[in-house]
């Protein structure tokens, strides 16, 4: 177990997300609940983890499952009571685990107390709590648009006001320029501080400093120091662990926001990594993964943010495609790919995040428009057939990048609803349970499942991996992902084939003798073969 009063703890930590609506329904409403978590945490201590990021629980209208919070200090009756919370978070700690919350700080539900006080008149105290401009209900303020499609404002007619929201219209943005808003903010996470949470994930962390009449919405001129007085005021005890969302983080910012003086956050999630295989900016636009690129991409987080703050290590959470599906290979290969996947990031520096199922390597799913229920997805859907796209292309798009492919529910045995409700499932559950499920990888040494429990305890026990210098290998090589990790005494290889072919790769001297700390084919062979992953290992 970790020492979780050491200051950096998390810098040698395993994180676990949960996205309870999907994890274990035990009241047959077919939605995951708390006690559901608290009975699966024997599962979680054996796969080795030390925290849990729990995706919102607060009480919600649920509009984008949860990150619309109607009340910050109240759990949404949907998954339990707070006394199941305040359970979880005990019978975690027993088990070595931190739960890690989700904070919603960027905007709040239209549900929210704050902002039906706003609505109801221009003089009410909480109105200058969120955005607002004046003007007539045929012109907007300008032309931004929300993350989830259509305009980012909407009129308010008995106000002769718009307000602005970079999602949905229920999620109106909070005005971090208001220093109510902010005290407000830092007192419901003091409440969960007091409630034993030993951290936080920071959604959309890089927006709350935005300016609409600039039209910037990421990285706003006052962003650091509205989060170092946040630092300061709400993240007071040395041991709590932070970590922002932050798609527009590149690795200056990155520096910034993990400053190793703490006095911003731990680190950040950065997505550079994850908009690779995209032909626009836009997600949808899939295409083929740049080896290449993407090895050039962890190469410079690696060295360049390196300790002059902290890397966070993921490929999946709940808005992102399964990895498996997506640069891997999920039919034939799948426990392979999934396996070569998890060696390449786990033997990096930084904290690795591992989202539920991704340890039994859960692939997509393929559902007919009207199954999935994500207002991304639909809203997407919408906007591009009404710009001429076809049904078709859309839907490929939605197989392929949807954020409800991350969303079903896990997987825990191949019978009714893979064990995960007595009910119906507000999602569709993949019919690939049969194969793909806990009970089975529990009962096979080989499954994917104890492959991630390898790696966590190997990251436990080799200090290079939580400290050495970071050098790629073959930097041109378009199907081979290899590189070196070095202390002073310490020397690790990593070596992955991101292909389904047979290719050649030429071991550095120095390691032919080298022991062989994990591998994902059973003997060796002079050629890597398909998704053929291993890692080696020496000391001098
Ligand atoms: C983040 C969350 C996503 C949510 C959005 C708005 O990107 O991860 O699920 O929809 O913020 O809160
Ligand atoms: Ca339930």
């Amino acid at each position: 177990m970790l020492d979780k009063t050491k200051r950096g703890w998390w810098k040698s930590a395993v994180f676990y997300q949960i996205y309870p609506k999907s994890f274990q329904d035990t009241n047959a409403d077919g939605i995951g609940d708390l006690k559901g978590i608290i009975s699966r945490l024997d599962y979680l201590e054996k796969l080795g983890i030390d925290g849990i990021w729990l995706s919102p629980v607060c009480q919600s209208p649920q509009v984008d499952n949860g990150y619309d919070v109607s009340d910050y200090c109240a759990i949404d009756p949907m998954f339990g009571t707070m006394a199941d919370m305040e359970e979880l978070i005990r019978e975690a700690k027993k088990r070595g685990i931190s739960i890690i919350m989700d904070l919603v700080l960027n905007h709040c539900s239209d549900q929210h107390f704050w902002f039906t006080e706003a609505k109801k008149s221009k003089d009410n105290p909480y109105h200058d709590y969120f955005i607002w401009r004046d003007g007539t209900p045929d012109v907007r303020p300008n032309d931004m648009w929300s993350t989830f499609g259509g305009p980012a404002w909407t009129y308010v007619s008995e106000l002769g006001q718009w307000y602005f929201h970079q999602f949905a219209p229920q999620q109106p943005d909070l005005n971090w320029e208001n220093p109510k808003v902010r005290r407000g903010l830092y007192d419901f996470i003091r409440f969960w501080v007091d409630k034993g949470v030993e951290g936080f994930r920071l959604d959309v962390i890089d927006q709350i400093a935005k300016e609409p009449d600039n039209k910037i919405t990421s990285n706003g001129p006052r962003l650091h120091e509205f989060l170092r007085e946040l630092s300061k005021e709400a993240f007071i005890e040395e041991g709590l662990v932070t970590v922002g969302e932050a798609w527009g983080a590149n690795v200056e910012r990155a520096k910034l926001y993990s400053a190793p003086d703490g006095s911003e956050l731990s680190m950040v999630f950065q997505f550079e990594h994850m908009g690779l295989d995209s032909t626009t900016w836009e997600k949808w636009d899939f295409a083929p993964l740049p080896l290449v690129k993407l090895k050039d991409c962890y190469r410079r987080w690696q060295q360049e943010l390196g300790e002059a703050g902290w890397n966070s290590l993921f490929f999946n959470n709940h808005d992102l495609p399964r990895i498996v599906s997506r640069w891997g290979n999920d039919q034939e290969y799948r426990v392979e790919s999934a396996k070569m996947l998890a060696t390449m990031l786990h033997g990096m520096q930084g904290t690795p995040y591992i989202y539920q199922g991704e340890e039994l390597g859960m692939t997509n799913i393929k559902l007919e428009l009207e199954q999935y229920v994500d207002v991304e997805i639909h809203n997407m859907y919408r906007d591009r057939t009404a710009a001429g796209r076809s049904h078709e292309e859309v839907m490929e798009s939605i197989w392929k990048r949807g954020r409800d492919n991350a969303r079903t529910p896990m997987q825990w045995t191949a019978g009714e609803n893979a064990g995960f409700t007595a009910g119906t499932p507000w999602l569709t559950v993949n019919s690939n349970k049969e194969q793909i499920n806990a009970e089975a990888a529990l009962a096979d040494p080989d499954s994917v499942f104890y492959y991630y429990q390898k790696l966590i305890e190997i990251r436990k026990k080799y200090d290079v991996i939580r400290s050495g210098s970071f050098t790629l290998l073959c930097p041109e090589d378009e199907k081979v992902f290899a590189y070196t990790r070095d202390t002073e005494h310490g020397h690790l290889l990593v070596v992955c084939n991101f292909s389904g072919e047979e290719t050649p790769f030429e071991c550095p001297e120095s390691y032919r003798n080298a022991d062989v700390l994990l591998a994902n084919y059973k003997d060796r062979s002079n050629v890597l073969r398909p998704y053929e992953a291993a890692m080696f290992y020496y000391q001098d």
